[in-house]
């Protein structure tokens, strides 16, 4: 067994990744993930609880898969694993729905904002966080890393912990979540927070004539000053001691100091860039089939203790 602390993350495809992604989740991931032993999980089956375009859903598998590898996730210290082709989760997650009561799912977020909405859920949304719970616990996960918008469903792991282990006895860890706060908001090309629905993007893996595009349309206010949206989103490519004096050299040029944006931004991502068009369908496919039959040991010898544990192994 390794000394190290387990750490496990489920990724759900949401499109393509901007810079934002890259520097508030990618890269603190990448900065800490060999320090634990390692799990990253597509979370196909609660894609399905929204999507139901068998194509998208498939091509949204590899995708993510893609964008962990070009960033610079290496395989062999990190067990990638597809949560469909472990079925102990679905198992897991069914006797977990068994132990918590409605009233306790009805308080779930992505429960709620979708009636809030006046929208209908289904009964996998509904349950979506006894999975979740299941994904995380049987693996004995220490740590997992996720969004603030994620920290109830990590509350919602202790508690299914808790209540299986009151109820047959001790089995599953609680585990704890790892929300990064220290990193800044990464602003967009308008000086709101860069995200997708904003429509306010850096691609991460766009063309080099994509994300120039999206630089020549960052918003700078014509006061003759520092262009602050520039210079924000170009301190995250070089040190503000370089930044200070090319930016008062250039005072109000703001075409020079974008055109030098755009050439950082390419020295970073261009590698990760072409890393991601060299990773065929077949690469993905083996990283998914070898880590999936990691996860499928590890998940597998649990599962045998709980089917003891509730009466119905024979
Ligand atoms: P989006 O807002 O584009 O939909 P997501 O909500 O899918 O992004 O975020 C995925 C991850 O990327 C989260 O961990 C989130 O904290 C991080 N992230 C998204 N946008 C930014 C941003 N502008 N600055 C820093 N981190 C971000
Ligand atoms: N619900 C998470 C999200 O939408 C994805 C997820 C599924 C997950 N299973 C997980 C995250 C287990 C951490 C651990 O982002």
């Amino acid at each position: 067994m390794s000394e190290k602390k387990r750490l496990l993350t489920g990724l759900q495809s949401s499109g393509a990744l901007h810079i934002g992604n890259y520097f508030g989740a990618l890269k603190p991931f990448l900065n800490t993930y060999e320090e634990y032993e390692s799990f990253l999980m597509i979370a196909d089956y609660h894609a399905l609880t929204s999507l139901k375009n068998p194509e998208e859903l498939r091509q949204n598998i590899y995708n993510v898969v893609r964008d962990y590898l070009a960033v610079g996730v290496d395989p062999s210290k990190a067990v990638i694993f597809q949560q469909s082709r472990v079925q102990e989760h679905t198992e897991l997650a069914w006797i977990f729905d068994c132990l918590v009561t409605v009233p306790f799912l009805e308080l779930g977020h992505a429960y709620k904002d979708k009636v809030a909405k006046g929208l209908e859920a289904n009964a996998g949304l509904f349950t979506y966080p006894m999975l979740m719970a299941a994904d995380i616990l049987l693996y004995d996960t220490d740590v997992v890393p996720v969004g603030e918008d994620q920290r109830q469903h990590i509350e919602y792991a202790r508690e299914a912990a808790k209540k299986f282990n009151n109820a047959f006895g001790q089995t599953f860890k609680e585990p704890e979540e790892k929300i990064q706060k220290e990193i800044a908001v990464v602003p967009g090309i308008d000086g709101k927070k860069m995200s997708k629905s904003y429509g306010n993007t850096i691609p991460l893996f766009g063309t080099k004539e994509e994300v120039s595009k999206a630089v020549m349309s960052i918003v700078t206010d014509s006061s003759g000053e520092r262009p602050e949206n520039v210079y924000a989103i170009h301190a995250l490519f070089r040190s503000e001691s370089e930044l200070g004096p090319i930016y008062e050299t250039n005072a109000g040029k703001y075409k020079v100091l974008k055109e030098m944006l755009i050439e950082d931004i390419e020295a970073v991502i261009a590698p990760m860039r072409e890393k991601r068009n060299s990773i065929t369908d077949e690469d993905v496919k083996k990283v998914i089939e070898e880590g999936s039959a990691q996860a499928k040991t590890i998940a597998s010898a649990k599962m045998s203790d709980v089917r003891k544990k509730v009466g119905v192994s024979l």
